[in-house]
């Protein structure tokens, strides 16, 4: 697949209509008071925005919040977001009730250069997820004949919807600064990798991580597990990396909990070796020490997925070393997207780190090596 796009630096947007798809699904506080929990994607999306802003582009952005499945649900709308992004811009965010309605059509029609109109969540039509030609074209209507579409939602590039691929068919269609910046950083681990490359993979989630392993397997040094629970596979894959000659770590000692709680009662044991009734944790003491090893040495190390049970502070003991070890390293550093970003910003790693995904799902496809429809439905450089 290309990663090699044009970005908005390759196209004039002076004087134009540019639709802006961002992926400002941000977490919301439970309680339905429309509280955002975190901005970072926000923030993220900041650097583009600003640049159109600033060479004369009027900007429609748009963006999804949750799954409302066609559904006009109130708590997933994305006027929170105008709100927010309004306080980090200095600037009013125009909001629209609607998406494709004749609010954002008046609304859009008006936008002045230098002016940013904010779109209601894109999921609330079903257009959106069905990628539908009507509703993809309709969305490029709002920018009008000599319209752009820029695509600043690294978060959503592995979905083929009518904001991130479909609306590419209508007009000319170019990378934000954040996916531009992803690409360079994971496609560039993945192709050309400072050596040794190493990987860390952990999470919940072991068997969303298969694809992964499996890609890391044919580009990786050494990848470091935090578990290998499913046993056919698990020995499939320490015969692929013996054959592959890459260094396959898994974990030597486990912290076993007697209960998932915080104040669980705890042993370190064997791996393999955890008893009846107890579930492992977090990886023990020797594994830390083995895997700060494998990082000390590595040109490149990309981590996803955190060690243990890390919202548990008795159990965030394995990622935490991890992190103190990536932030010492003098190698390239990619966290991949959710909770081990999560996790590096909660034990306060974030600022040592040269890459933090802004994707979940995303970065993880982007590492199985994948093709990523929003980023394939850009043009070429
Ligand atoms: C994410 O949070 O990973 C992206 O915004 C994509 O969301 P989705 O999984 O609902 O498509």
């Amino acid at each position: 697949m290309n990663y090699n796009k044009k970005t908005v630096t390759d196209i004039d947007v002076k004087g134009k209509k540019v639709l802006l798809r961002c992926d400002f699904n941000v977490p919301m506080a439970k309680d339905g008071s429309g509280v955002i929990t975190d901005d970072k994607r926000i923030r993220a999306a900041l650097p583009t925005i600003q640049y159109l802003l600033d060479n004369g582009a009027a900007v429609i952005a748009c963006s999804h919040m949750g799954k409302p499945k066609g559904e006009w649900k109130p708590e997933l709308s994305l006027k929170p977001v105008a709100v927010r992004l309004s306080e980090l811009l200095g600037q009013e965010v125009i909001m629209a009730s609607d998406i494709i309605g004749e609010d954002a059509k008046a609304k859009a029609a008006a936008l002045k250069p230098g002016q940013i109109l904010l779109l209601e969540n894109l999921r609330y039509d079903k257009g959106e997820t069905k990628n539908d030609p009507d509703f993809a074209k309709a969305l490029a209507d709002l920018a009008g004949a000599d319209g752009v579409y820029v695509s600043d939602a690294f978060g959503t590039v592995h979905r083929a919807h009518a904001s991130t691929a479909g609306v590419a068919a209508y007009l000319p269609a170019v990378s934000g600064f954040l996916i531009q910046k992803e690409l360079e950083i994971i496609g560039g681990a993945l192709a050309a990798p400072k050596r040794p490359l190493v990987a860390i993979l952990g999470g919940s989630k072991v068997s969303s991580k298969i694809g992964v392993i499996n890609n890391l397997l044919e580009i990786a040094d050494t990848i470091s597990l935090l578990e290998a629970d499913w046993e056919d596979y698990a020995n499939e894959m320490v015969k692929k990396a013996a054959d592959k000659g890459v260094k396959l770590l898994l974990p030597v000692d486990t912290v076993a909990a007697d209960a998932f709680a915080p104040d669980a009662n705890t042993q370190v044991v064997t791996a393999g070796e955890i008893p009846d009734g107890w579930q492992g944790l977090d990886i023990g003491p020797k594994t830390i020490e083995l895997y700060k090893a494998a990082v000390a040495d590595a040109g490149t190390v990309i981590w996803n997925g955190p060690m243990g049970v890390f919202e548990f502070d008795k159990f965030a003991v394995g990622t935490k070393a991890v992190a103190e070890a990536l932030s010492k390293t003098s190698a390239i550093t990619i966290i991949g997207g959710g909770d081990s970003a999560a996790a590096v910003q909660q034990l306060g790693y974030a600022e040592k780190m040269t890459h933090i995904s802004t994707g979940g799902g995303a970065s993880l496809e982007f590492m199985e090596g994948k093709e990523l429809p929003g980023v394939a439905a850009l043009l070429d450089k």
